[in-house]
């Protein structure tokens, strides 16, 4: 109990980073957990947090976002420039007849307006959800039906290695079939490629927000009024609409930034590589810095285009001093040599951060030494879509951080290692499951239209003891630093993305030709885990003898996206099964890890899998 009231204060005191319209009057409402309500009684806006008040104390014309974009052009955003380009996204929104409370879908290149988007959501209590622009039509439509989405923004289409990609006509091609809810389309124009727009429900950003009213006067919402949805991969085939809402997740999120990423505005210039797809780009490109007041750099493109020097070019060319990204990319980055950021300035750099899969000790060494001129702290910063903001991480300047362990909960956060059982393994050498003993701010406050699901997903298998289960292992070590060892789950972690088997499975299987599918994470040097997929074809297809590999992995690519393309395709005459029927997946793991097999003979063909396995 001492804990918790503790706690309390702790965060009491963080929230006090924000502006609020008005006052919490209970710190931590818990009594319906595991639904969480943060500075209950308390009302404030958002984006005034994020934007007007830093105008407001005299730092309207301080750069907000450094915006390069792929092909070169760019363009600084001044905190000023936010404030007017939201208040105008604000207005047209408005003006569409949405309320607070709409849900809005966010499908869209990383390009300023997509910010501006997110934060127009906030400033009206309407509730986005951001859907990676590099998901499919058919990934669109379930979300924007989940979440009974009554506008879609995007843009006409995207670059892509100098290449413009249509993005709108993914959108026309995911409402066109059945009623939707959605009764507009707002469409940036980025790559200017012929769009067919659908009058009545389809509008032109730069017709419309454009000639907006850059004045907007901010309302203030309940602290726990909802802020975004946004999807994530769980262990069955249907994604989960994570919910978060806004005093509690913006109290977490730029405390998080500042303290793990010792940043201060005026002096630094912060960069956060990641896409505002996924939580790494709500929390810390768009909510903590904006409430931090940083100076960020957003980049529009991939980091080898037109060639591998772009990111180091970026660094030198704007200062940057924290960089932020995933370890698959620094693994990139070693593929690619050391030579390439050896060509550059990077002394501005003071600080390194790493998210979405644990990084390998060998790859943690090269980017300190390399990127980091041996000199930069590095912050691995254990996370995910549900707990909203970092949980896990080294300080810089206080722990002695070790290459591979993302070693500490944060200040106000508490974590355990425990067995099956739930029995506490210690604080020394423990190897088990990595639980959330105590709630924090941006804690998830649900998954969208499925209660259930959420008390079953994270806290029904310690109930007793109240805890969170996070579906990560983790290990302590003599020193009581934590490590942490990936999803225990069916998730797969793909360059930092989570990718469920179920959902790839279920991809697999919706092609005509396969009869049965199973898909297993397999470790692979660069991506952190490789999809591999074993699948066993209809008795007609395999008749004819026709090679699917090919037309499997392009089905995968367009039923999901790219991002769930499996590295592997084995066709098998028949999957491993335990005596229940339960696809062994172990096995498979091994097959496709190309380790020696254990015992097959249960197999009614053991040969196969060990050639596969050979191979
Ligand atoms: C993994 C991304 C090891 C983990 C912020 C978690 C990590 C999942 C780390 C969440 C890290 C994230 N070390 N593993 N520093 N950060 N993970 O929801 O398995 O996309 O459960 O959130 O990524 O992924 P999500």
């Amino acid at each position: 109990m001492s804990n918790m009231i503790t706690a309390t204060e702790f965060w009491a005191e963080q929230a006090g980073r924000l502006h609020w319209a008005q006052p919490w009057t209970r710190v931590l409402d818990w009594d319906g957990a595991p639904f969480a309500r943060w500075f209950a009684g308390g009302t404030l806006n958002v984006a005034y947090n994020c934007i007007d008040r830093h105008v407001l104390d005299g730092h309207g014309d301080q750069v907000a976002i450094h915006w390069e974009g792929e092909p070169g052009d760019t363009r600084d955003l001044t905190y000023s420039d936010l404030l007017a380009d939201v208040s105008r996204a604000a207005n047209t929104l408005a003006g569409l007849g949405l309320r607070s409370g709409d849900r809005v879908a966010i499908y869209m290149p990383m390009i300023p307006e997509a910010i501006v988007s997110m934060l127009a959501c906030a400033r009206l209590g309407l509730v986005h959800s951001v859907v990676f622009a590099g998901f499919s039509a058919s990934a669109l439509r379930q979300r924007v039906d989940d979440a009974e989405a009554r506008l879609v923004i995007t843009s006409d289409g995207q670059w892509r290695r100098g290449n413009a990609a249509p993005l709108k006509a993914a959108v026309d091609e995911a409402l066109a079939e059945g009623d939707s809810t959605v009764e507009h389309v707002l469409v940036v124009r980025r790559t200017g490629i012929d769009t067919a727009m659908t009058s009545g429900r389809d509008l032109w950003w730069h017709e419309t927000v454009a000639n907006a009213s850059p004045e907007h006067e901010a309302q203030a919402f309940d602290a726990e009024h909802p802020l975004f949805i946004l999807y994530t991969s769980g262990t069955t085939g249907k994604p989960k609409g994570i919910l978060h809402t806004s005093g509690g997740y913006l109290t977490q999120a730029a405390y998080t930034h500042e303290v793990v990423f010792d940043h201060r505005p005026g002096r630094d210039v912060y960069w956060c590589t990641a896409d505002i797809g996924w939580v790494t780009g709500h929390s810390y490109i768009v909510y903590g810095p904006l409430a931090n007041r940083v100076t960020q750099v957003v980049y529009e493109g991939t980091p080898n285009f037109p060639d591998e020097h772009r990111h180091f070019e970026i660094i030198e060319k704007y200062g940057v001093t924290i960089y932020y990204t995933a370890p698959t990319l620094v693994r990139t980055f070693m593929k690619w040599g050391r030579e390439i950021p050896a060509a550059h300035d990077l002394t501005s750099l003071r600080l390194l951060g790493s998210v979405g899969e644990p990084i390998n000790p060998e790859a943690w060494r090269w980017y300190r030494e390399v990127i980091g001129g041996d000199r930069t702290p590095i912050v691995d910063t254990w996370w995910q879509t549900e707990t909203g903001a970092i949980m896990i991480s080294p300080l810089p300047g206080t722990a002695n951080a070790k290459p591979g362990a993302a070693m500490t909960p944060v200040p106000g956060i508490h974590a355990k290692i425990v067995d099956e059982d739930g029995n506490d393994l210690g604080d020394r050498d423990a190897d088990g499951l990595l639980v959330l003993t105590e709630p924090w701010p941006s804690m998830a406050r649900g998954i969208w239209g499925d209660p259930q699901r959420f008390r079953e997903t994270y806290w029904d298998r310690f109930a007793s003891a109240g805890w969170y289960f996070a579906g990560d292992g983790a290990r302590l070590d003599a020193d009581g630093d934590l490590w942490i060892m990936g999803r225990v789950d069916d998730v797969m972690n793909v360059s930092g993305h989570r990718i469920s088997t179920a959902e790839v499975e279920s991809a697999l299987v919706g092609h005509s030709g396969v009869a049965e599918a199973a898909v297993v994470g397999a470790a692979d040097a660069t991506t952190g885990q490789g999809i591999v997929a074993f699948v066993i074809l209809t008795a007609e297809t395999a008749d004819t003898g026709a090679d699917l590999v090919h037309e499997l992995k392009a089905e995968v690519s367009r039923e999901i996206s790219p991002i769930a393309r499996p590295r592997d395709i084995h066709v098998v005459p028949e999957l491993p099964k335990t005596r229940s029927g339960k696809i062994m997946r172990r096995l498979l793991r091994d097959v496709a890890e190309g380790r020696e097999l254990g015992d097959i003979s249960t197999l009614v063909d053991p040969d196969v899998f060990a050639a596969i396995a050979r191979r």
